[in-house]
């Protein structure tokens, strides 16, 4: 079994190596989906494997709701890094609100904003097309319109445990999503 001390260092690791090559746009995709995939272990290794069950009905109703708007216009590989890149940086923002519930401990925790921020801006330095273009702009409304509701439903339920493991159960379906785009576009 891998332990969590592991863990945490193959993602910091993971943040060093993304960190001295980010110059190199040309593998920006191979290396996110590295890095994506240490997070994504890291959310895991944080996350109980059961759903606890006082927070069974909010999980369902919450999930009939709100979906991650994964039928964006992604055939263009520079409109797909764009919906990722929106996706990591509301990530990072929603894991800055009230955290208490949450039960991550502190370096766990900052592993985790520091790989967020650092594949974010990587991503970003490699973007071509213009912010201003209708469909990237677009793209961005549509995944920040996703993550408001998630900020949303955060805030109604106090940030409560409950709302936190709705929060971590969706932001895994993300990063999930983004390693399918990757894979795709790679
Ligand atoms: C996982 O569930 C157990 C039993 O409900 C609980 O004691 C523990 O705190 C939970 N861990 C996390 C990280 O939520
Ligand atoms: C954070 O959330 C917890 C749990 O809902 C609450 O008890 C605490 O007062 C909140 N802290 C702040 C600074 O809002």
């Amino acid at each position: 079994m891998v332990t969590k001390g592991w863990l945490l260092h193959s993602a910091l690791a993971m943040v060093l190596i993304v960190g001295v090559s980010s110059q190199d746009c040309g593998q920006i995709l191979t290396r996110l989906k590295q890095a994506n995939q240490a997070q994504l272990e890291l959310l895991n290794s944080k996350m109980n494997s059961t759903i606890p069950e006082q927070c069974i009905n909010d999980v369902v109703s919450f999930s009939l709701k709100n979906k991650l708007p994964t039928n964006l216009d992604v055939s263009e590989e520079e409109n797909a890094k764009v919906a990722i890149q929106e996706v990591l940086q509301q990530t990072s923002h929603i894991f800055r609100q009230n955290c208490t519930e949450m039960l991550w401990d502190e370096d766990s925790l900052r592993a985790f904003h520091a790989g967020l921020d650092q594949q974010s801006e990587n991503l970003k330095s490699c973007l071509s097309a213009s912010p201003r273009s209708q469909r990237i702009q677009l793209t961005r409304l549509r995944v920040k319109r996703y993550f408001q509701s998630l900020n949303d439903f955060l805030k109604q339920k106090e940030y409560s445990r409950c709302a936190w493991e709705i929060i971590q159960i969706q932001v895994k379906q993300c990063f999930l999503w983004i390693e399918k785009l990757i894979v795709m576009k790679n």
